[in-house]
């Protein structure tokens, strides 16, 4: 029996040794300790020991379990050590590394100009007003004097929503809304997008960008709309920048005008940028007409004003000299970079 405890004792110690994994001490618990292990066998086999070797023997079988139970747990304590050392000196974090650059883009073309153009015109107290870009058909066309019949509601124009609702085709709407609120004297602009069924093309976009003007009080006149729109010129595209009028026709207003830049690029003498006439076209504009107020409960023997509206990609097409207005929606980060 003694000879058999020890020869338990040996090769249990031995194989505790030499496990290098939890779940192989595990295996070795229960062999030996285990319902069916070996040392519990000898247990159970007490009764073939004569009486009085009982309590010796009993002595050794707990000394055997106590051994060996002591060493399984010495055992999984180093071997849990082990593995966390394992763990950290792959886990190892270098803290003299350069921390990683995280990219952090950069302010699209459009809005670096739009920008600009509020802080002219916040300067010259206008405050900043948006609308929405689903509009009815009403503020788009009706309440700026675009009737019912009018071709510039072509739907080949036009993103029709159903018969009362669009998607702007232009930021003039925003008007109608302001002066409907009745709150007077008005100095607002309006950015925004608006869509109209364009093919892509180097000058011409489903969805683009404008931003509307408006200006309304007492004895506004066409001196003011000069005045106003050439300083917002000068500040645009440089203190030697000349602007010119030419007639043209907007339903909403009356007169109307464009008004043309002096090509900052050549100072007017002519170039490719220019297109050789020393002028380039940038907004539409003119005094607000008197059925427009009619239309929007505002009595137009009151007051007068001026409406202006000007395409924010074609001033950023022409500040930053880019020559494709697709690179504008491309959102390349190379691109916007070099602005
Ligand atoms: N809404 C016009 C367009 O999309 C631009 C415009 C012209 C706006 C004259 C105005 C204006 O407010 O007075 O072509």
């Amino acid at each position: 029996m003694k000879d058999q405890l020890e020869k338990i004792r040996e090769e249990a110690l031995k194989q505790i040794d030499s496990s290098d994994a939890l779940e192989r001490l595990n295996d070795i618990r229960v062999a030996y300790l285990g319902k069916k292990g070996q040392l519990t066998a000898v247990l159970k086999s007490m009764k073939n020991v004569a009486p009085e070797d009982r309590p010796k023997v009993g002595q050794m079988v707990n000394e055997v379990r106590e051994q060996i139970e002591t060493r399984l747990e010495e055992t999984k304590a180093e071997l849990a050590r082990k593995a966390r050392e394992e763990q950290l000196k792959k886990e190892v974090i270098d803290v003299t590394l350069p921390a990683k650059k995280s990219e952090i883009g950069h302010s699209h073309p459009n809005t670096v100009a739009l920008e600009e153009v509020e802080r002219i015109f916040i300067g010259m107290g206008y405050e900043v007003v948006e609308g929405p870009e689903i509009e009815y058909d009403e503020y788009n066309f009706t309440k700026l004097n675009i009737p019912p019949n009018h071709p510039a509601k072509d739907e080949q124009d036009t993103f029709y929503i159903n018969k009362d609702i669009v998607l702007r085709t232009q930021t003039s709407p925003v008007q109608a809304r302001v002066m409907e609120k009745g709150k007077l004297p008005i100095r607002m602009i309006s950015p925004g997008r608006v869509f109209r069924s364009d093919e892509v093309d180097a000058t011409h976009s489903p969805s683009f960008h404008q931003v509307e003007g408006l200006v309304v009080d007492k004895n506004i006149t066409f001196a003011d709309l000069k005045g106003t729109l050439e300083e917002f010129a000068k500040e645009m595209f440089g203190e030697n920048t000349k602007v010119k009028f030419r007639p043209h026709h907007f339903p909403f207003t009356e007169p109307s005008a464009e008004m043309d830049v002096s090509c900052f690029k050549c100072g007017g003498k002519g170039c490719r940028f220019c297109k050789g006439s020393g002028w380039i076209e940038i907004l539409g504009c003119g005094m607000v007409h008197p059925h427009v107020y009619e239309m929007c409960g505002i009595d137009p023997d009151e007051v007068t004003g001026f409406a202006f509206g000007v395409g924010l990609e074609r001033i950023a097409l022409l500040k930053y000299e880019i020559d494709d207005m697709r690179l504008l929606y491309e959102n390349d980060i190379r691109f916007l970079k070099q602005f």
